[in-house]
């Protein structure tokens, strides 16, 4: 039914992004063809761990998931974020992603097909699982070739975990989203390029390959960017807290050339798996990756662009999820710093907002 008071009224949706080294919130609205940051928060998780007995902190117990909630509404309070309403992106480490072919079928036919396929594709029972898909639209000729399906299950254990934290945390659950299409909504604006999109975590990463706008593969694995500021601190003999700040300051500008070398060293299997991954693409669908991605925190490490551009002989972005919304002018530079941490959240949340 038409309802006036949408077009005047804004609907709102809060992202949430549980990361390993932060949790993220943020608050969004959309009115008509435009969308607003009304709000957004972020607390690290060293901030949650205790000190221990000698003074250090330790982060080697992972965090329960009611000091998550208590957290995420102590964001929330903060931030002064009153919208209920909540999609968490799950990590793509607690999600599997596939993609496979179906026969061309009719919108109801899909989910039973979509359901026989997934055993071939999941390890654990389908019982266990809750699916999600979306469908790749065939070519304006081609409309009724096989359909194209991007897969994602996460575990039904996962759905409960995240249902009880939305309510620990005086939310309500809209949705839960793979972290990968979540980032791939906040950052793929144009459908015209093929892209590489990697998210460089700081437990893991994944490389996404985005063909006509959407996400055809998704590929995770343990690169993890805190190895960064280790091998920072031990080459200056520094504690791990000045490390991660001349690294995020100088990363590989770093007038020591040893630094340089050996930041260096930890990236190159990084490029190695996105060499692979994007071959593998061209071998498998005859497309070449025209653009490289980079978003997750690292994405901001000085002179990774261009070091990945100059290795990989392509164009390397490091795209702002925030540049489509309307937000206070004086912000312009903190969340243009922010942005590649914020992507997966800013991304689940628009998703709830599409019409
Ligand atoms: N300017 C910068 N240069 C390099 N690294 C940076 C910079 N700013 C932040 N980082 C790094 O980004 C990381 C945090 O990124 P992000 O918030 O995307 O991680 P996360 O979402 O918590 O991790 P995960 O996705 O693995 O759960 C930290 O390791 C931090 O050191
Ligand atoms: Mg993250």
């Amino acid at each position: 039914m038409f309802n006036p008071f949408k077009m005047f009224f804004p609907k709102k949706m809060v992202g949430v992004d549980i990361g390993a080294s932060s949790v993220k919130v943020v608050e969004i609205s959309r009115w008509g063809g435009g969308k607003t940051l009304e709000n957004y928060g972020e607390i690290k998780s060293d901030s949650f761990y205790k000190e221990s007995s000698d003074g250090k902190k330790t982060n080697s117990e992972p965090l329960s998931n009611d000091f998550i909630s208590k957290a995420i509404r102590g964001i929330l309070d903060e931030s002064q974020i009153k919208t209920k309403s909540v999609i968490f992106s799950i990590p793509d480490s607690s999600t599997f992603c596939t993609s496979f072919e179906i026969p061309f079928m009719t919108e109801k036919e899909i989910p039973e097909a979509i359901y026989y396929n997934a055993s071939q594709y999941i390890t654990l029972p389908i019982s266990e699982v809750t699916l999600d898909w979306k469908i790749i639209p065939n070519p304006p000729g081609e409309k009724k070739a096989a359909m194209k399906v991007f897969l994602v299950a996460v575990p039904n254990r996962i759905v409960q975990e995240y249902k009880a934290m939305a309510a620990i945390a005086g939310l309500k659950l809209h949705a839960i989203e793979a972290e990968a299409l979540g980032v791939t909504r906040a950052l793929i604006k144009t459908s015209q390029k093929t892209v590489c999109l990697i998210d460089i975590g700081v437990q893991s990463s994944t490389i996404n390959i985005i063909y006509k706008g959407f996400l055809k593969s998704s590929y995770s694995f343990n690169f993890n960017s805190g190895q960064l500021s280790r091998i920072v601190s031990s080459a200056l003999g520094v504690d791990l807290k000045e490390a991660e700040n001349i690294k995020n300051k100088e990363g590989l500008m770093h007038p020591r050339q040893d630094v340089v070398k050996t930041l260096y060293m930890l990236l190159d299997p990084l490029l190695i798996e996105i060499e692979s991954v994007c071959s593998e693409f061209l071998y498998r669908e005859q497309k070449q990756i025209e653009e490289i991605y980079l978003t997750g925190g690292t994405a901001n490490l000085p002179g990774l662009k261009e070091y990945f551009a100059e290795s990989l002989k392509k164009n390397v972005y490091v795209p702002n999820c925030f540049s489509e919304f309307l937000y206070p002018p004086i912000l312009e530079d903190t969340l243009r710093q922010m942005a590649p941490s914020f992507s997966a959240a800013v991304g689940v949340a628009l998703g709830g907002l599409e019409a």
